[in-house]
This record gives C-alpha cells, sequence and structure tokens, in this order.
C-alpha cells in the first residue's frame, strides 16, 4: 500500500515538475512582449511555490469550460479553477512607475504565492478514454484562476471531448465537447451552420436565446458579435432583481480588472451560457459594451481622453479602464490571441474549407474614428464624409480589403464578415429628424464605407454577406453601394453587391424599448421598411438569434424570436427564412416577389404581408428536433 502511494506520487510531482506557466495563454496575455502592460511570467514563476500549491479538495471548477476559435487542427480550451466563485481582487491595477499589474509589490497588493497545477486532455471519444492531445499548466490569482490552452495536433472538422482536472487528484471539471474546422481548401459534403448572437444583458432577461440554439444542437459553432457583456451597474440598464439576476459589482458601473473580472463571473452563471459553452465552440468579437458605451479609440460615451473626463472619473483615464476590459476579456473569452504584440487586436479570419471565410472585425476598440457622443452630432454631421474617418484604422482595414480579395482568390464560394454595426442605409428619421442616420454605425463614416464596398466592385467579389448585431432589431438588407447612387431597384434586388444580416439582442431590448407590445413593434418596424431602401425585413419587437446554413449553393438565413426572456424557458418562434443564392449578391425573392422564402409571422416585409397569425411556439425544452 505505501508503495503503490509513493508509485502515484512520484507519477503526479512528474506531472507537476512538467507543468507549465507560459502555456497557460492567459499568463501571456495581453500583451506577451511588453510585460509592462500585461504579466511578467518569470516574476509569477519566482514568487509562486510549486511545492504548497492549493490542496485539490479545497479547489472547484467555478464556471464550466469553454472551446472557442477553432482552427484545423487546433481548439482554444478554457477554464477556471479556484478556491471560491470571487473572483481575485490581487491583481489590482497600479499607479506610479510600477508595471502595470504589478504582483510583485507589497506597497499595493498582496497576493497568494500557491499556485493551482490543471491537467488537461483531448479525446475523440465522450468517455475520455484515448487523449490525443494533453498539457499540464499553471493558473494563480494573477490570472484570476483562468485558464486558457491551445490543444494542438487535432484532426480537421471533427468532434472532441476535452476535460480539465487539478494535478494529483480526481477533482475534474465536466466534460466539453468542441468542433475543429475544415482544412483550407477542403471540399465539404455537408452544410456548415452558425447560430449568431449579439447584445445579452445580463439583469434584463434569461439566455433562453443561447439554449434553445443549444438544445436544438444544429450548429457547428457559435457566433458572438459583441456586447457579451455590459458595464452598467444594476438600475444603469435595465433591473435584475426582479428576475435574481443583478451582475456583480452591482453598485457602480465597471472600471477596474476586478470589476470586470467579477462582471464576467455573474454572466457565467447563467446556465443556458454555460451548457452553450460547453457544448460549441465558440467565435466572438467584442462591441462597445466589453468596455463601455460607445468606445472609440480615444473614448466613450462616458469617458474621453480629457483632463475634465479624468478628474469627473476620480482620477481613472480612459485608457486604463480600456485596459482593464480588455485584460479581463481575454482572461475569460475562450478567444485566440492572433498578435501577441498587439494587446487591441482581436480581427481574425476563419478560413472553412473552400466554402467561406468567415471574416471577423473590430469596429469598436482598435481604431475608431471618434463616435456618438450625443453632445457632438452636429460635429460628427460635418466630418461625416471625411475621408481619414475609419471605424477600423488604416492597419486593420488594409488587412480586411485583404482578406475579401484573398478570399475571392482562393475561390473560397462565400465571404462572411462578422462584425458589430450595421452598414446599410437604415432611415432614422422617426428618431431624430435632423441627423435621420445612425451616427454610430457605418452610416457616420462614409469614406470607410465606400472603400469597403468599392473593394468588393472594383474586384468584383461575389458572394459577400455582412453580419452585425449591436442595433437589438433585426435588419435584413440587399448590400447595396449607396441606393442614391446605384441604380438599385428593391423590388427585384438587381444592382446589389450582397446582403446583410443584422440580428436582434439575445436580451437587449430593441426600438420599441423593454415593455413595447408586439402591435408597436410591427408599427415601428413598417416605418422602417417603408422608410429604408435596402431593407427588405425588419422586426423591433423581438428578442432572439439566428442561424446560417452554408452551403455551395446557396445560405439560408432562419430568424428566431424568443417569446419570453423573463423567465428561464426553450420557447421561440420561427419568425423568417431568407436565401441568398450563389452568383446573386442579393436576397433571393419568392412567388410574391417577397425577399423571403416562404411566410414571414413577424416585422414587417417590404411590398408582402406578414402573417402574424401563422406564428408557430415550439418548446426546445419539450421535444428533442
Ligand atoms: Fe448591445
Amino acid at each position: 500500500m505505501t508503495l503503490l502511494r509513493f508509485a502515484l506520487a512520484g507519477l503526479s510531482l512528474g506531472s507537476i515538475a512538467q507543468a507549465s506557466f507560459s502555456t497557460n495563454l492567459n499568463y501571456r496575455s495581453p500583451s506577451n512582449n511588453h510585460p509592462d502592460l500585461g504579466i511578467a511570467i518569470n516574476k509569477v514563476h519566482k514568487r509562486n511555490v510549486p511545492s504548497s500549491p492549493f490542496k485539490p479538495e479545497d479547489l472547484y471548477f467555478t464556471h464550466g469550460v469553454a472551446s472557442g476559435d477553432p482552427y484545423p487542427g487546433s481548439v482554444i480550451l478554457w477554464t477556471r479553477v479556484a478556491p471560491s466563485n470571487e473572483s481575485s481582487d490581487s491583481t489590482v491595477t497600479v499607479s506610479g512607475t510600477a508595471p502595470l499589474y504589478d504582483h510583485d509589490n507589497e506597497k499595493y497588493v498582496s497576493v497568494s504565492t500557491a499556485p493551482v497545477c490543471v491537467e488537461w486532455k483531448v479525446s475523440p471519444d465522450e468517455k475520455m478514454r484515448r487523449a490525443v492531445s494533453h498539457g499540464t499548466v499553471w493558473t494563480s490569482s494573477d490570472v484570476d484562476y483562468t485558464v486558457k490552452v491551445e490543444a494542438t495536433g487535432l484532426k480537421p472538422y471533427t468532434t472532441y471531448y476535452y476535460q480539465f482536472s487539478v494535478c494529483k487528484s480526481k477533482n475534474s471539471s465536466p466534460i466539453g465537447r468542441t468542433k475543429t474546422t475544415p482544412k483550407k481548401n477542403q471540399k465539404l459534403k455537408k452544410e456548415i451552420n452558425l447560430a449568431i448572437f449579439s447584445c445579452s444583458n445580463y439583469p434584463q432577461g434569461f439566455f433562453n436565446a443561447y439554449g434553445n440554439a443549444a438544445r436544438k444542437d444544429d450548429a457547428d459553432y457559435f457566433v458572438h458579435l459583441g456586447d457579451y457583456i455590459y458595464e452598467h451597474k444594476e438600475g444603469g440598464y435595465g433591473w435584475g432583481w426582479e428576475m435574481d439576476r443583478i451582475p456583480q459589482p452591482a453598485d457602480h458601473n465597471i472600471k477596474s480588472l476586478l470589476d470586470y473580472r467579477k462582471r464576467y463571473a455573474s454572466y457565467r452563471t447563467d446556465v443556458d451560457l454555460l451548457e452553450s459553452h460547453q457544448k460549441f465552440p465558440w467565435i466572438t468579437v467584442w462591441d462597445d459594451h466589453e468596455v463601455e458605451n460607445n468606445i472609440w479609440k480615444a473614448g466613450s460615451s462616458a469617458m474621453n481622453n480629457t483632463e475634465d473626463s479624468f478628474l469627473n472619473a476620480g482620477g481613472l483615464s480612459i485608457d486604463q479602464v480600456k485596459a482593464n476590459a480588455v485584460r479581463a476579456h481575454f482572461e475569460w473569452m475562450p478567444i485566440r490571441q492572433v498578435d501577441m504584440d498587439d494587446n487591441l487586436r482581436i480581427w481574425r479570419n476563419f478560413e472553412i474549407g473552400n466554402l467561406f471565410d468567415l471574416i471577423m472585425l473590430d469596429t469598436r476598440v482598435y481604431d475608431r474614428s471618434i463616435t456618438d457622443l450625443t453632445a457632438n452630432r452636429g460635429y460628427l454631421d460635418s466630418i461625416r464624409d471625411e475621408q481619414s474617418r475609419s471605424l477600423m484604422g488604416p492597419r486593420q482595414e488594409t488587412w480586411f480589403y485583404n482578406q475579401l480579395k484573398q478570399s475571392a482568390q482562393r475561390r473560397a464560394k462565400w465571404r462572411i464578415v462578422g462584425q458589430q454595426i450595421l452598414i446599410s442605409d437604415i432611415d432614422y428619421e422617426y428618431d431624430r429628424p435632423a441627423t435621420p442616420y445612425n451616427a454610430d454605425a457605418w452610416d457616420g463614416y462614409r469614406a470607410n464605407k465606400n472603400r469597403t464596398l468599392e473593394t468588393i466592385i472594383d474586384n468584383k467579389i461575389d458572394n459577400t454577406i455582412f453580419l452585425a448585431g449591436d442595433t437589438h432589431a433585426a435588419y435584413v438588407s440587399d448590400l447595396v453601394y449607396f441606393t442614391n447612387t446605384t441604380n438599385y431597384n428593391p423590388l427585384t434586388g438587381s444592382g446589389a453587391i450582397g446582403v446583410e444580416f443584422g440580428g436582434t439582442g439575445v436580451t437587449s431590448p430593441g426600438p420599441v424599448a423593454q415593455n413595447g407590445t408586439l402591435e408597436e413593434g410591427i408599427v415601428r418596424s413598417q416605418i422602417f421598411v417603408d422608410k429604408s431602401k435596402p431593407l427588405q425585413w425588419q422586426d423591433s419587437y423581438y428578442r432572439g438569434y439566428y442561424e446560417l446554413k452554408i452551403d455551395y449553393k446557396r445560405v439560408v438565413a432562419n430568424f428566431f424570436g424568443i417569446p419570453d426572456i423573463r423567465s428561464r424557458n426553450g420557447k421561440e418562434i420561427k419568425l423568417v427564412t431568407f436565401e441568398v443564392r450563389d452568383g446573386e449578391n442579393r436576397l433571393r425573392r419568392n412567388k410574391e416577389g417577397e425577399a423571403i422564402v416562404g411566410k414571414a409571422v413577424g416585422g414587417a416585409l417590404k411590398n408582402g404581408e406578414v402573417d402574424l397569425e401563422a406564428a408557430v411556439v415550439v418548446d426546445t425544452m419539450e421535444k428533442k428536433r
């Protein structure tokens, strides 16, 4: 018995000896080659005492498991294993000449010196019998006890299962499921299905949209277009107390690293969010609320790069807030950092066989020119067409245009652009007659919009589909190069150069607000489609999500409305279906000339009727499809 115990201990000590700080990617993030902006791994290494880690029985997998950013041969895996649910407050940001997150300085913080040793493995079978990829890493309070690793050596377009365990113990995480992407030029026999989400505000409702898509189990990959979290205090944007959904911290808008960590931790208590992370690989980008409302490169609607703003915020700069938000984001999201020298870069591409490229953009945080800060609408109007203005900054813009061109050159069938804000001309005269456009969307940055659409036209690029979130309502349009300068025909779609699918929020309220009625929503939708030339269908009422089924002949989009987000339930209504056929570069019209397939049962349709009576509520909790 003694001998056996000795042997087991020897094995375990072996695995601990192999444990690495640097393969837990969160120690290298968000700025691996600039430790002053991130974490100096050598200092963490020196300070921690591996021989006295936490006892396995004192550790918990507090927030499930997640995977993301799949490639043909690898995928990012995530978990958090900690002595408690509470986020670590040891890594306060510091001032003076010390590094930004200095943990080695008793003047500022005292941190735990006990690291946590974590083993992970990936298996092709659900029972985890055969590990095809595995590793051992450390985590600690320095990174809020999060673990993020890249599992490599995987086969393309294959389903895998994964699990984390505390070293030297049977204390294991739930088993997660994930899937790699096809090889770059692989020809696919099956369609690929994306479930697409945006704008999930925790205090305003349950994340039933995630749960429905997870239970239906149709999707290959989940895509989130941003506003995964919101920054407001309780009551600042919705009250959660009635549903016991008060995100922490509740008494102030989040600003510090600890605040952002706590906010992600609160959101990751929603069981449908946890299940959908556990079952699907996610591909995400942030929008503004992962930092603050209407963030741009040097400010937000609440804070700007001025002395006045600094003093009002109690001696806090927008740069500091952004750094905190970004660091917590990389700690908590299963996102790949494609450039470790560039701590703001999340724009990246996924080559899905020769079927499509999924080009993910950051039109917000990275390098956006000044946006709508409410008081500056007149100024924005005067600079709306200024050539220097950019949503992405020159580096990302150049990359984006090259991606579009390279995708067409490699003959990928479709180009799917996952990004935050609407690109189509939408008329807001009803809301703001003096400036009837959304200055915070592509319409406020028309030179950037010109450059993008001209790239598509000049290079004769077919089959481009833009995805958008941000607005908390669904907007589906033919993609048109400035409707007043083209011979676009909204009846037939001729003259269009692609399609835009804008999705509603998971819970965030739309144009008729949280308590708006279906009737009010229909009226508002009708005004939108009547006034906005390329807009073929709009829904201002429902929360929900949409799915894209992509094959070589067509892309089919199904939009789902969630009738009740005030309780956790599985109900949803398939509102409408769209089809885009290869080479047509517009929404396909049905026999009645409407830009949909079959009937629409919600929202408003250009040149067509919506049959509200035909809406069917399906319960994803009741039956398996
Ligand atoms: Fe939002």
